[in-house]
């Protein structure tokens, strides 16, 4: 039986997570944590705890004491935020995944590890359609810088102490449930709130900005089956290419326009304009797809009919 420890079980991905995983595994075998306060459902469905990633020392003791299997480190400082404060962004985002990765390599027990990486580990340099699992990887934001060291530092431990971590270079996540907050490709999320709020949206992208994209719950199901697989099928233990679907904002507003005819979109580009120029439009992620299962259910029509959905729902409770 899996004992499961999801850390920054608050967030944009970990909120959805614990309650697939607790399906699969039984509630009270999952194990949400966070610095902050979860969501309800998060924190009636199974163990809750606040635990600080940072605090390694409570963190050992936490995973020894409930007999913690598998670790899916979620927590890290978006790109957006991660310009501001370089240094603390470095840190936290490096400092955690050391934690975890020691930890790993230490406890008996813990058998598996999940730590996201991004479609931030590309940069100007790397070819921006189709960008192939290996590529030239120089990316110009701390954000990405931290997630290409830690994607080394995983594959570093696999090789070096055998710690089975696996990892997904997720492209902007979409979701109504919680909040991402920092990120370039958040203005995917905004602009349906906004939508349905204001009827119009002020995009701090330009509308040709194309990114690769994917709804939440392909994400959760790509990393479940990525988790799952078993480990004679895994050859890539920095992280793996996902693909999702691509689009730039003025896709999304049409898309928005055929549901809600009077929305009106403007564009006034900031600094994370200059953060997505420098990655990819589309992912080959054909290496992914054939050693596990990362299909993509959600395109852009079903995407935006679920957002809609969802968030009028979400203002209505
Ligand atoms: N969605 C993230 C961001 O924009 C990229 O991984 O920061």
């Amino acid at each position: 039986m899996e004992k499961i420890l999801v850390i920054g079980a608050a967030g944009q991905i970990g909120s959805e997570l614990v309650l697939s995983l607790r399906k699969i595994h039984g509630s009270n075998n999952v194990f949400a944590t966070d610095i902050k306060q979860a969501p309800n459902d998060v924190i009636e469905s199974g163990p809750f705890e606040t635990l600080d990633v940072m605090d390694d020392k409570r963190l050992i003791h936490f995973v020894i004491r409930h007999k913690i299997t598998q670790i899916y480190h979620l927590a890290a400082v978006l790109s957006g935020n991660a310009e501001k404060l370089p240094l603390q962004a470095w840190h936290i985002n490096m400092q955690s995944l050391m934690n975890i990765l020691d930890l790993a390599k230490v406890v008996d027990d813990v058998k598996k590890v999940f730590w996201p990486s991004s479609i931030a580990v590309f940069g100007k340099t790397t070819p921006k359609i189709n960008t192939p699992q290996l590529t030239v990887t120089e990316p110009n934001t701390v954000y990405g810088i931290s997630k290409l060291a830690g994607e080394r530092w995983c594959e570093y431990f696999y090789n070096r102490y055998n710690v089975d971590v696996r990892s997904i270079r997720y492209p902007g996540l979409i979701s109504y449930k919680t909040e991402a907050g920092g990120g370039t490709t958040d203005y995917a999320v905004e602009i349906f709130y906004e939508a349905i709020l204001r009827g119009k949206y002020e995009c701090f992208l330009k509308k040709n900005t194309t990114l690769p994209m994917m709804f939440m719950k392909d994400a959760i199901d790509a990393t479940i089956n990525l988790m799952e697989a078993p480990a004679k099928k895994i050859s890539i233990h920095s992280s793996y290419n996902v693909g999702g679907i691509s689009f730039a904002p003025k896709d999304v507003a049409n898309e928005i326009k055929k549901r809600i005819p009077n929305f009106k979109i403007t564009y006034k580009p900031d600094f994370r304009q200059a953060i997505a120029k420098t990655w990819p439009e589309s992912i080959d992620d054909s290496l992914s797809c054939k050693e596990w299962n990362c299909n993509t259910k959600y395109n852009l029509s079903k995407l935006t009919d679920t957002m809609l959905n969802g968030i009028k729902e979400k203002f209505n409770n």
